[in-house]
């Protein structure tokens, strides 16, 4: 196995991503940073140097559950205090798994002005996958507002609440244009084509969405698109159309040049699941011998419906399968069930989201250090419930959101080491009258996803019909609008583990909860987390 070292500097540079330019956060200059590739079993070793000058920072390595390396998550106020700027912090974990993964910053929302990327992981030399292609691409989603994250999160935390809007642009690969600005079209022109086809041959593509807010769907203008890969795992193959994606998500998707050779193809994102007020992102699928900036002779696609959410349940059901070959067996029956209310309330004149009527707010000192050294005083005590009151509270009201409130703290759940957990994402409508996607990210391990429902989860009844034969293992899963999601995992990683809503002003706003497992298994905490809160000076 290989060792991988990176030296990133994260600095602030002017980048014109959409044709505005604006400060960016980026990687050795690059936003989004660079991809990175190892074979499974490698270590990645990660540099990294603070040049942001006033701002803190940490690099989360999303989809990597990082066993036996909890302080290398890079997750401020969970795994480690913030790396301060100037200073230097390095990560050092395993990729244990094939697959495609992600990397973003973890510290407040700094996810937004652009330090992110994909990790690949390829299968050692001779390992044979359950699909074939000759070559293969990374697609990054994303959204992209032209407000600072500062404004945006003074926006969330003021009375009345202002919340960040849409987007100013989509952008593939780090690429969008803003139709609307002033800037001369010549300077804003069609990206270079996402990559050029040889007629015939088939290709892999490495799709991940690291949007801030929107859901998105993905498509190739007259190509078909078979999901392979979700999340680091191999699915039943699933032909679509085109592919709803939600923040958090990857999908491997073969695309084969089978269409009319002497044009391209326009390769588009589109919002879904909120009003389209953001212009679809447009690249193009070149086919070898045009010009790869030949914009396609067919009108731009539409994208589907926005407000439809009934294919997207359908789709997130249809690839929640996995591959015959390569199904893990699941435990029978919990050891423990979470049933988890996502309430968008006010809390002390405050627009927040609370899980069970906890708010989640990071304590100062990181969990893993507190909870391996006992620092009791570092954190609420007290665990947040583990149902909330499913028969009296209303999913359908909004004025049961209204009455929710609840309490902005530090808490945590503290699960049994080696416990099968169960959690019922339960979605509600929120104050205002509405219910979106959440999409709900677990670090440090896999679930399996269980199923989707409607309405009201109501246990017994709908425990009865969960997928225990093949459900496939994902690190993300979609909460969809007035539905529930029950996924079940294995509480075998000691550390300390966030799982939250992966919009970044969601989780701002309270939008998580906290896993502690067999945290005292820990090996020696490296001093390098420490340093902030209670845990400074100690080593
Ligand atoms: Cu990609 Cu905690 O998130
Ligand atoms: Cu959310």
């Amino acid at each position: 196995a290989k060792v991988h070292h990176h030296t990133w500097d994260i600095a602030y540079h002017r980048k014109s991503l959409d044709c505005f330019e604006k400060l960016a956060v980026t990687v050795n200059g690059e936003a989004p940073g660079p991809t990175i590739r190892a074979t499974q079993g490698d270590t990645v070793v990660v540099t990294v140097r603070n040049k942001l000058e006033t701002e803190n920072t940490g690099i989360h390595w999303h989809g990597i559950r990082q066993r036996g390396s909890p302080w290398a998550d890079g997750t401020v106020g969970v795994t480690q205090c913030p790396i301060l700027p100037g200073e230097t912090f390095t990560y050092r974990f395993v990729v244990d798994r094939p697959g495609t993964y992600l990397y973003h910053a973890h510290y407040g929302m700094q996810r937004v002005a652009g330090l992110d990327g994909m990790l690949v992981v390829s299968v050692p030399d001779g390992v044979i996958e359950p699909f074939a292609y000759d070559e293969e691409h990374t697609v990054l989603l994303m959204d992209w507002w032209h407000k600072s994250v500062y404004e945006q999160a003074v926006g969330l935390a003021s009375d009345p609440l202002e919340f960040v809007g849409e987007p100013q642009s989509l952008l593939i690969n780090g690429r969008g244009m803003f139709v609307n600005s002033s800037i001369p079209p010549a300077d804003c022109a069609l990206p270079p084509a996402l990559f050029t086809a040889v007629p015939g041959r088939t290709y892999r593509l490495r799709v991940g969405s690291l949007t801030s807010l929107s859901s998105l769907n993905f498509e190739i203008e007259g190509h078909s698109m078979t999901v392979v890969e979700a999340d680091g795992h191999y699915v039943r193959p699933v032909v679509v159309r085109s592919l709803f994606i939600y923040s958090g998500e990857t999908y491997s998707v073969l695309v084969t040049a089978d269409q009319d050779p002497s044009r391209n193809y326009w390769a588009a994102s589109h919002v879904v699941g909120r009003k389209r007020e953001t212009p679809s992102a447009m690249s193009v699928l070149s086919y070898a011998g045009n010009d790869p900036r030949a914009p396609p002779p067919t009108p731009r696609p539409a994208g589907p419906a926005w407000d439809d959410a009934a294919p997207r349940v359908e789709q997130s059901r249809s690839v929640a399968v996995a591959h015959p070959d390569h199904a893990l067996p699941v435990p029978p029956r919990p050891d423990r069930t979470l049933l988890l209310l996502n309430a968008n309330t006010r809390i002390d004149g405050h627009v927040r989201w609370a899980i069970n009527g906890v708010s989640l707010r990071f304590p100062a000192t990181p969990y893993l250090v507190s909870m391996n050294r006992g620092l009791r005083a570092a954190y609420d005590q007290r665990p947040p419930a583990d149902a909330y009151d499913h028969r009296s509270y209303d999913v359908g009201s909004a004025a049961a959101a209204a009455a929710a409130g609840g309490t902005v703290a530090s808490a945590a759940y503290r699960l049994a080491l080696g416990s099968v957990v169960d959690v019922v994402l339960q979605n509600a409508v929120a104050l205002n009258n509405r219910s979106e996607t959440h999409p709900w990210h677990l670090h440090g391990h896999d679930f399996w996803v269980l199923g989707y429902g409607e309405g009201r989860f109501e246990p017994g009844r709908d425990e009865a019909g969960f997928n225990l034969r093949d459900p496939v293992m994902k690190n993300t899963v979609a909460l969809h609008p007035m539905g529930w999601t029950a996924v079940r995992f294995v509480a075998d990683n000691p550390g300390v583990w966030l799982f939250h809503c992966h919009i970044e002003a969601h989780v701002y706003m309270g939008m998580g909860v906290v896993f502690e497992e067999g945290v005292h298994k820990v090996g020696r905490l490296p001093s390098s987390i420490m340093g902030c809160g209670r845990s400074r000076g100690l080593n």
